[in-house]
């Protein structure tokens, strides 16, 4: 199947690393303008030069810290500047934060609500008036396969992922006069840059294919192995495309098998 996705614009979440900016090359290469958002404005630039080698179209960059609510509504209003509009947007900016229930703090409760649930409705807000009026738009919110089986150290990303999954479900029935499709993919574990950090911190002698070779070993992955990030972004680019116009309100599991549960 030939995606294309040449006219449309999108705004990625988390766009400078891993998923985020997987996906920014995947959407660029099928001919999309894209605005990634992210924190640091060095890997920005990093990630703004591999997404314009990859496509002939716009690409914007913004730099936000998404934990900041009035920032996310100006980097909402700065990404449709660049672009024009925004027909695609892709919540996936995150951390994979979990430990043990009890060691979780009040703050520490209401920054991954707030990264992971508050940042996503506030650019939904956003992006909705204008997907409305266009008639044509697609939401992706990027979550967890905790989400639907959390794991007893899940919290509290599990939990804010089973919100994403219910906030997928309320705008998938909001958009659906307007052809808005809202969609979740869920994540079990694909190569990033978290785990690229992760590696290297664990001081560990093995190479990156070894650490994440062990980690799904660890987690028992059916397919035997860890996800690749163009698996990943093969998916969203289908989602985000016109040949995914039949699914709304749904969630797909990316994850090689993970998930105990469809
Ligand atoms: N990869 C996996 O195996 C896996 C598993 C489960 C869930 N996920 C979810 O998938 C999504 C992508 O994960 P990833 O593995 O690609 O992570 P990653 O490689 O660490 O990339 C995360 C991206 O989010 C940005 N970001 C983080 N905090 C932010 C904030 N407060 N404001 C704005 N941007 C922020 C980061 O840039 P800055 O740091 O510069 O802001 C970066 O661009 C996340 O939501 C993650 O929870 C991934």
């Amino acid at each position: 199947m030939d995606i294309s996705l040449q006219g449309r614009a999108a705004l990625i979440t988390g766009g400078s690393d891993g998923l985020g900016k997987g996906m920014a090359i995947r959407f660029a290469a099928s001919g999309a303008d894209v605005a990634i958002l992210a924190r640091d404005p060095d890997k920005l630039e990093a990630a703004r030069a591999d997404i314009a080698d990859a496509g002939s179209g716009k690409v914007a960059m913004l730099s936000c810290d998404l934990l900041d609510a009035a920032a996310t509504n100006a980097a909402f209003a700065d990404a449709e500047e660049a672009l024009g509009k925004i027909d695609i947007l892709v919540n996936n900016a995150g951390t994979s934060r979990a430990g043990p229930f009890e060691d979780i703090t009040d703050d520490e409760w209401a920054e991954d609500l707030e990264l992971k649930l508050m940042a996503a409705i506030r650019l939904c807000r956003a992006a909705l008036p204008g997907m409305k009026s266009r008639q044509w738009g697609r939401i992706i919110n990027v979550l967890n396969i905790g989400a639907k089986a959390p794991r007893p150290v899940g919290a509290p990303t599990a939990v804010s992922r089973a919100a994403g999954l219910a906030l997928t479900k309320v705008l998938a029935g909001d958009g659906a006069p307007h052809n808005v499709l809202v969609n979740a993919l869920m994540v079990g574990l694909i190569k990033s840059g978290q785990w690229e950090r992760a590696h290297e911190n664990s001081g560990s002698n093995d190479s990156y294919d070894v650490f994440v070779q062990n980690m799904s070993d660890d987690r028992g992955i059916p397919l035997g192995r860890i996800g690749e990030t163009e698996e990943f972004s093969n998916i969203a680019c289908f989602l985000a495309s016109d040949q995914a116009g039949y699914i709304t309100g749904t969630s797909i599991n990316v994850d090689g098998g993970a998930s105990p549960v469809v």
